[in-house]
This record gives structure tokens, C-alpha cells and sequence, in this order.
């Protein structure tokens, strides 16, 4: 109880420049409609790192209140890393968020448990909080079910995780990514229900009751409604609808 609902826009490797700073302007307007109130939401974007800056920077000019975030982290502080970028930078660009261990690292960049495990330690270092997601494939849903590979890779990631660690977790089922086809909300809320327990087990009671525990794939402004009628979710990561200014102002005013 008490969580404050996050609405997370990933808009992956989408908009260039020119296209960021005119969806931004337009979605600063969209949200400070006054006659849609989305008070009781927190709304993160998650820019490509170019567009970190100016996209915060048209925001500010709005006075508006958006939280932001990087894509990913490095799991080093500085150093001999070309082409990378450490949590001490986006702490110093205002972000509050990093999302670690998407499901597209996982597969595309061979990131591990391991991987994914120290850049949740070096966000936590830097003051960020990782949005950290899990998910299991559809042949793993066939195989071990829906909640063990998500479990796993939850209990993975936490290891060394303070007990009063403040984390996001996603739960997002790789084949419900980009793919049109959803979770259902019970389905959804289950698996969230299953990784509670294990911050409860792992973390702390306390943790378990704060953290936010988002659900991901194919969410729209059709179907947030139901998906934040559970009890364990209590938000969304959004990908494909987060670049489209009608759909993502009305999935940030969902009404259950
Ligand atoms: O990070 C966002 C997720 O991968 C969901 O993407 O909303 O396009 O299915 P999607």
C-alpha cells in the first residue's frame, strides 16, 4: 500500500534529434492540460542518452514534473571504456532511474545474472535507482511456467542489494515486448505477486511493501486500466506506446 504509481516511457533506439525535441514539446503540453489532472502518477522518460539534456531541458522550460532516466549503465565508475556510460554521469544529468537487465540487453548484448547484477550495485553507488526488469521467454513459460525464470532472475540481481535498497522492479514477459499481445492482468499480477514475495524474502518486509513493481509488453492507454486494478502492479514500463504522444498522455491519466 502507499506506492505511488510510475509510468515509465522507454522510448529505446526511437527519435532522432530533431524528432525528441518536437514529441517532447508536444507531450509537455499534452500532460499539463490542467483539465487532466495525472497528480497522483509519477511519469519517468527513458531518451536515448544524446537526448537526455535537451529533452530535460525543453521539459524545465514547461515547468513540468518529469522524472528521467538512461537505458542502460556501465557497470564501471570511468575508465578505458569506449562507446559506455557510467552511473556517475546520469546522476549528474538529473536522472533519477537507470532501467537494467532489459530483456534486449539480455538477448542482444549478452548481458548474464552477473552482468546485470553489478550494474544494479554501480546504479545504487551512483544514487540511481536501477528499474530493473525480468522476464521469461515463451519457451521458458512452456518449460518452467510463468513465475520461475522471472524469480531467478530477480533473486540474481538482488544479490548484494542492501535491504534497504531503493529499486523499481519490471516484470516484462519477453513475448508480450513489441509483439500486440499483453499479459492478461491476472497473469500479470501473479508473476508480480511471486517477485513481492521474493524482495520480502530477500530484502526486507519493508522493501517488499515500497518497491514498485512495474508490468511491461504492449501496455496501451486500453490496457493499463486493468493491469493497475492489481494489487502488485504498480505501474507500467511502456515501450512502443511511449512514442506516441495520444497514447502515452492517456496511459500516464489511466483511471482504474
Ligand atoms: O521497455 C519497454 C518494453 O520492452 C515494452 O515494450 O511496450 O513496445 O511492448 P512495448
Amino acid at each position: 500500500g502507499g506506492r505511488i504509481p510510475l509510468i515509465a516511457g522507454n522510448w529505446k533506439m526511437n527519435l532522432d534529434h530533431l524528432q525528441s525535441i518536437a514529441f517532447v514539446q508536444k507531450l509537455a503540453w499534452n500532460l499539463k492540460d490542467a483539465s487532466h489532472s495525472y497528480s497522483d502518477v509519477e511519469v519517468a522518460i527513458f531518451p536515448p542518452f544524446t537526448d537526455l539534456r535537451s529533452v530535460q531541458t525543453l521539459i524545465s522550460a514547461d515547468k513540468l514534473e518529469l522524472a528521467y532516466g538512461g537505458q542502460d549503465l556501465s557497470a564501471a565508475d570511468s575508465g578505458a571504456y569506449t562507446g559506455e556510460i557510467s552511473g556517475q554521469f546520469l546522476a549528474k544529468l538529473d536522472c533519477a532511474y537507470v532501467i537494467i537487465g532489459h530483456s534486449e540487453r539480455r538477448t542482444m548484448h549478452n548481458e548474464t545474472d552477473e552482468v546485470v547484477a553489478a550494474k544494479v550495485a554501480a546504479a545504487l553507488k551512483h544514487g540511481l535507482v536501477p528499474v530493473l526488469c525480468v522476464g521469461e521467454t515463451a519457451e521458458d513459460l512452456e518449460k518452467f511456467g510463468p513465475s520461475a525464470v522471472p524469480v531467478a532472475q530477480l533473486k540474481a540481481a538482488l544479490v548484494g542489494v542492501p535491504s534497504t535498497a531503493n529499486i523499481v522492479v519490471a516484470y516484462e514477459p519477453v513475448w508480450a515486448i513489441g509483439s500486440g499481445q499483453a499479459a492478461t492482468p491476472e497473469q500479470a499480477e501473479n508473476v508480480c505477486a511471486a517477485l513481492r514475495t521474493v524482495l520480502a524474502e530477500t530484502l526486507s518486509d519493508e522493501a517488499a511493501a515500497a518497491t514498485r513493481i512495474l508490468y511491461g509488453g504492449s501496455v496501451k492507454s486500453g490496457n493499463i486500466a486493468g493491469f493497475m486494478r492489481e494489487p502488485n502492479v504498480d505501474g507500467a514500463l511502456v515501450g512502443g506506446a511511449s512514442l506516441d504522444l495520444d497514447e502515452f498522455s492517456a496511459i500516464v491519466r489511466f483511471k482504474k
